[in-house]
């Protein structure tokens, strides 16, 4: 079977991205990651991509005439690597119709909170602030709404009275390095149905 070809888009320190890249390494994905996009020169998840010989792409979007410029070049990019599958690991920019209409239920996103709660960033600190007693993360189908697309996994995580907003997300981010790889392996084995809001994985 032909491995999966994965793009990824990541703003920051990239450890989804090496989430991702470990399990590409040790077969728990059928798949390969092509390329790394940031939006932020300084972001280690371009390090990471370099450091696993991966082609890193830094792209200004002040060097850009707008957003959608900024975008169809993320879009050639993600082309010229014949991308299949677009993940966004802590990507904090909301993409628009360029690149969603690029590759339709082809662009994946992991959220730091149980969605439809705590949509936007910083989703473990709102957690946290709110008083919730259990958060976690979602992989979810990107749509043209802020972390309103098609649910894949989920992973719930308790949240303890000696908790600060900081050990909870770090919890949380345990997680995410785990349900991120299983969705990319879901899809690259075919496995998801999307039908209307719901995804079904099939057996
Ligand atoms: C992760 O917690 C991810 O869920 C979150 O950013 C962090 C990136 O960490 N994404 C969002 O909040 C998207 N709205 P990483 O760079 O170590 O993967």
């Amino acid at each position: 079977m032909e491995k999966l070809r994965l793009g990824v888009l990541a703003s920051g320190q990239g450890s989804n991205l090496q989430a991702i890249i470990n399990a590409t390494a040790d077969g728990r994905i059928d798949g390969i990651v092509t390329v790394v996009i940031s939006d932020h020169q300084e972001a280690f998840a371009l390090e990471r991509a370099r450091q696993n010989n991966i082609p890193a792409h830094y792209l200004d979007i002040n060097s850009f005439a707008g957003k959608a410029a900024f975008e169809e070049e993320i879009v050639n990019i993600l082309r010229n690597y014949q991308v299949d599958l677009v993940c966004l690991a802590g990507y904090m920019r909301v993409l628009s119709s360029v690149v969603l209409d690029a590759f339709p239920q082809r662009i994946i996103n992991i959220h730091p909170a149980l969605l439809p709660a705590f949509p936007g960033l910083h989703g473990q600190k709102q957690a946290w602030d709110y008083g919730v007693k259990f958060s976690g993360c979602t992989v979810h189908f990107v749509d043209q709404g802020i972390d309103t697309g098609p649910i894949i996994i989920q992973a719930v995580v308790p949240v303890l009275d000696e908790d600060t907003a900081d050990t909870l997300a770090a919890r949380i981010l345990e997680q995410e390095h785990q349900i991120f790889p299983e969705a990319i392996q879901r899809f690259a084995q075919g496995k998801l149905a999307i039908t209307g809001r719901k995804v079904f994985t099939k057996r």
